[in-house]
């Protein structure tokens, strides 16, 4: 494939809490194309094993790839785990969304304690974990995966939002945190719900911050866009595009319809 600084982002997560990531970047970038695979044909991530988790960043990664990608956004914790799986068949730019995250909760804290919000496989990994005790911070870690089906599922406006929201902090073990970091890029859309339930916090999404680590890389490799009008964004689904198109009313970027594909 030919990339060049006029070639699409790639940016993919299992489903469409990745969107909330695209959102930014789109704001960041309004020049740039974007080219969005929802892997809902195979949401959610955070159950799975690694090895699965690993095949899935490699094999969606490869179709990016495939389709002249300049660089590819992993705008999903769970897979960022596994991001060496990607790195090892390109050697265009890929990057994460767990650095950049981790480190502007880091800078907001004032003290030392981050909750960190994420599916049972980042939990269980104990990334978000060890860098933040590298910082003399407090982890309190609480996975969530729970969040994940109910926003794959459902209106945001849906009342229940509250209620899964608080029935599942009950299993906090601290509330005297003063910083969260939504450690799974579906879990910023439960944010209101949050607020209810901890009252005033920092809460730390991927999309912003990543975007600001983009765009020194980017600017870094001289592959920003030379292109001055608005920028082109394709999402494709690789499940069911009804329930994609039901479930992102609240994305409002101007985008091409959503599109099937397959990755298997
Ligand atoms: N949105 C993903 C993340 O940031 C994972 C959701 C899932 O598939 O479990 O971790």
């Amino acid at each position: 494939m030919h990339q060049n600084k006029n070639s699409a982002i790639g940016v993919f997560d299992s489903g469409i809490g990745g969107l909330t990531v695209l959102e930014q970047l789109i704001k960041l970038f309004p020049n740039e194309d974007f080219c969005y695979i929802a892997d809902q044909g195979h949401c959610p991530y955070g159950t799975k094993t690694a090895k699965q988790i690993g095949d899935r960043v490699e094999k969606v990664s490869a179709r990016l790839i495939e389709k002249g990608v300049k660089a590819i956004v992993i705008a999903c914790n769970t897979a960022s785990l596994h991001i060496d799986r990607a790195r090892a068949i390109t050697d265009i730019p890929v990057v994460s969304v767990i650095y950049p995250t981790c480190a502007r909760a880091v800078s907001l804290t004032r003290n030392k304690k981050v909750a960190v919000l994420a599916t049972q496989a980042t939990i269980n990994s104990g990334t978000y974990q060890r860098l933040l005790e590298k910082e003399n911070i407090t982890p309190v870690p609480l996975a969530c995966g729970e969040f994940v089906d109910f926003v794959e599922s459902h209106d945001l406006d849906d009342p229940m939002a509250d209620k899964v929201v608080a029935d599942k902090f009950l299993q906090l073990p601290d509330r005297t945190f003063d910083t969260l970091i939504h450690g799974c890029t579906h879990f910023s859309l439960l944010e209101n719900s949050m607020r209810k339930c901890l009252g005033d916090k920092n809460f730390v999404a991927c999309g912003e911050p990543t975007g600001e680590y983009l765009k020194k890389l980017l600017e870094e490799q001289q592959l920003l866009t030379t292109a001055t009008g608005k920028g082109r964004v394709e999402i494709y689904t690789t499940g069911s595009v009804e329930n994609a198109n039901a479930t992102m009313k609240w994305f409002k970027a101007e985008h091409s319809p959503v599109q099937h594909i397959d990755i298997d």
